[in-house]
């Protein structure tokens, strides 16, 4: 994937300055963006201070910027005291009140505007039924609901009393549930009958029923909303409706006062080894970066009507659904179902019909509604889009013309936005009325954020187009805290080498002569698929629990839309299949992933063999197997193999 990415990036020498007429509209311009970068390199810690005294309300003035006491444990924004909800909702009443904060549209196609005034009063009835339910500061909460209002009322609402939520995305299994559930010993799970998706109704109650049949002891309370109204079994002295336990509740709750510090959320994310981890982000740094990306990558401005298409089981719905659009009291879109329902249309007639002006989404998207051809975005009114993003994935050129020409009709300029569930934020994008854009390339650092290729030494790559790590030489406000329960984890994943200084991507990537970032792929074992992160080493273990496994190793393949696709290879405890070839094993194994992880982590392909390739010293010579999964020839030493032959096999030919 890396390599492919390079290649057709290499050759991208397109340079897209915005228009006259953007400019002219836009926020940022020039001269203001450059007294930020020089403000910022100058003074980091000033820069950050005033911006947080800026764009935050808070209870209690901080006393210090940064605190780099217990280094890699920074803690911004000493003894601030402050509300993310009262942030989002209650400063936007005195004067937006009446403005449209969400048009939600359902997949079967119920619509709904909601102002602030009735969001705010959403989320207090919901935040005093969460304590009525005996939910309090500090206690963690699993949501697993579908992409409705509802999912961000409830974020919102623990935001409120200061619960920590650990969002689940709806398409995980029980098994993937349970482990967030017990990893956050969670007092409270808020799920739904019921979600629309690709036609068909997700029945993420029965799900959870699931998850919870076995351990998960430190749940007390389900609260369930009624979305589909599907058949569903409420247990008694744990169940309760939501619309029950909003009974009777007053239409205030007062915003609980947070430290700085205090976690806002939790969010699992693959890394190469083990379990997913609980990444943590703290509340007044997240949101400060939130705010400072929508104004500065997004343009965001007061008629804009803005549309993240990202669910909020991942950080780009957080920050661009659940929190960042509602800080800059903006009015947004949430779409609850796929884009090809009804048809490859659903996406452009959403933008049509409810006037989208800033549309984000991820490559894989494009890349899918690409294949359906041109005349269908062509046949709807996209004239109100004045700016598109993408995240996630690289995008390859190809796609970002594609989204420029047919999409933005050449007008809108596109922010490819770099960054990670443990960024918090976009950390490298353009800024859309000022950076001359290339296809393929994220572009420069924002204001504040010390991002830099290095070597193994640390030292900072100068020649043009060499590859190195990917790292951030100074903490930034929305970083990750820790990873939850394991700070030893947090360390060795994050700041392994350049003596605990630097923050270490996990991605490779090089900058042009021009200084542009140009991202290459991940350094460690995880996967891209869909824009999604999935771990080889969690699709390898949940293959191994199945009793036929003996072995398993997973790579990744390039594929078209996906970006990358699973490939697994499968060494069973009996005999390896005739030829190869055991469609029904195949099928049985692709479904108990499905039922482990998740359906996006089901491998496309299964290849069986008598044994994987290894090291000497026993390792599984990964970068052999994704030569033989793209299907090219193999350059690398085969002769430590134990057994030649299984190089057949593995490549499909005995
Ligand atoms: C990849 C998603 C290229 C990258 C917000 C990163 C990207 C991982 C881009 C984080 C981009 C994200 N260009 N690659 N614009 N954005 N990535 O945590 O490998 O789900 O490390 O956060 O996605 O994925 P995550």
């Amino acid at each position: 994937m890396a390599q492919d990415n390079i290649e057709s990036t290499l050759l991208e020498n397109r340079r897209f300055p915005p228009s006259d007429a953007f400019t002219r509209s836009t926020r940022m311009q020039a001269q203001t963006l450059d007294q930020l970068y020089d403000k910022a390199a100058a003074d980091h810690e000033g820069f950050w201070g005033d911006m947080a005294r800026q764009e935050i309300d808070w209870f209690k003035p901080f006393d210090q910027v940064l605190d780099s006491d217990n280094a890699p444990f920074y803690r911004w924004f000493e003894n601030g005291e402050l509300n993310v909800s009262y942030n989002c909702l209650d400063r936007q009443l005195e004067t937006n009140a009446d403005k449209t904060a969400i048009i939600f549209e359902g997949e079967p196609g119920d619509v709904e505007h909601i102002s602030y005034r009735e969001l705010y009063q959403k989320v207090c009835i919901f935040a005093n039924a969460l304590k009525n339910q005996g939910v309090s500061k500090g206690d963690r909460v699993i949501i697993y609901m579908p992409m409705i209002t509802e999912a961000v009322v409830a974020m919102q609402a623990c935001a409120r009393i200061g619960a920590i939520h650990s969002v689940v995305f709806g398409g995980f299994s029980a098994s993937a549930l349970k482990d967030r559930i017990e990893d956050t010993s969670a007092k409270m799970v808020i799920t739904a009958d019921g979600g629309h998706r690709g036609g068909k109704i997700i029945t993420l109650k029965e799900t959870a029923d699931q998850a919870l049949a076995e351990g998960c002891d430190s749940v007390e309370t389900v609260i369930v909303f009624r979305r589909c109204g599907n058949d569903i079994t409420m247990q008694a002295d744990r169940d309760i409706w939501w619309h029950d336990a909003e009974k009777n509740q007053p239409e205030h709750c007062p915003a609980q006062a947070m430290q700085a510090s205090d976690p806002l959320f939790l969010l699992y994310t693959s890394g190469s080894t083990g379990k997913p981890k609980g990444i943590q982000h703290a509340s007044a740094g997240y949101l400060l970066n939130a705010i400072t990306t929508m104004r500065w990558v997004f343009d965001i401005q007061s008629a804009d009507v803005f549309w993240c298409t990202a669910d909020v089981g991942w950080i780009t719905g957080h920050t661009y659904v659940a929190y960042g659009p509602l800080a800059t009291g903006s009015t947004m879109v949430i779409y609850e179902g796929v884009p090809t329902v009804p048809d490859a249309g659903r996406f452009w007639d959403v933008c049509a019909r409810h006037g989208v002006t800033i549309f984000y989404t991820a490559p894989t998207a494009i890349r899918a509604l690409m294949k359906a051809g041109d005349a269908i975005p062509k046949s709807y009114d996209l004239s109100r889009l004045r700016l598109l993003g993408t995240v996630g994935e690289p995008i390859n050129p190809e796609a970002w013309m594609w989204y420029h020409e047919v999409i933005g009709q050449s007008r809108c300029p596109i922010v490819d936005t770099w960054w990670q569930t443990e960024t918090g934020a976009h950390m490298i994008a353009p800024v859309p009325g000022v950076t001359v854009t290339k296809p393929g390339s994220c572009t420069k650092a924002l204001p504040g954020i010390d991002a830099a290729v290095v070597n193994e030494n640390g030292e900072e790559i100068t020649q043009a187009n060499q590859g190195g790590f990917l790292v951030i030489r100074k903490p930034w406000p929305s970083m990750i805290q820790t990873i939850w329960g394991d700070d030893q984890r947090y360390k060795d994943t994050y700041w392994p080498y350049f003596d605990g200084k630097y923050y270490l991507a996990g991605d490779s990537a090089r900058r042009d002569e021009d200084g542009y970032f140009w991202i290459m792929g991940r350094i460690d074992d995880v996967l891209n698929v869909s824009g999604h992160r999935l771990g080889t080493m969690e699709i390898e273990s949940a293959l191994v629990a199945h009793q036929s496994v003996a072995e398993a190793a997973v790579v990744g393949k390039p594929h078209d839309i996906k970006g990358e696709s699973v490939f697994a290879y499968v060494v069973l405890k009996g005999n390896r299949p005739d030829g190869g070839v055991d469609e029904a094993m195949t099928a049985e194994l692709r479904a108990w992933v499905a039922d482990q992880i998740g359906p996006i982590a089901k491998p496309d392909d299964i290849r069986y063999a008598d044994n994987l390739p290894k090291t000497r010293s026993g390792k599984i010579m990964r970068r052999l197997l994704r030569t033989i999964a793209k299907g090219e020839q193999i350059t690398q030493d085969t002769s430590t193999l134990e057994n030649e032959s299984i190089l057949l096999q593995l490549q499909g030919k005995a």
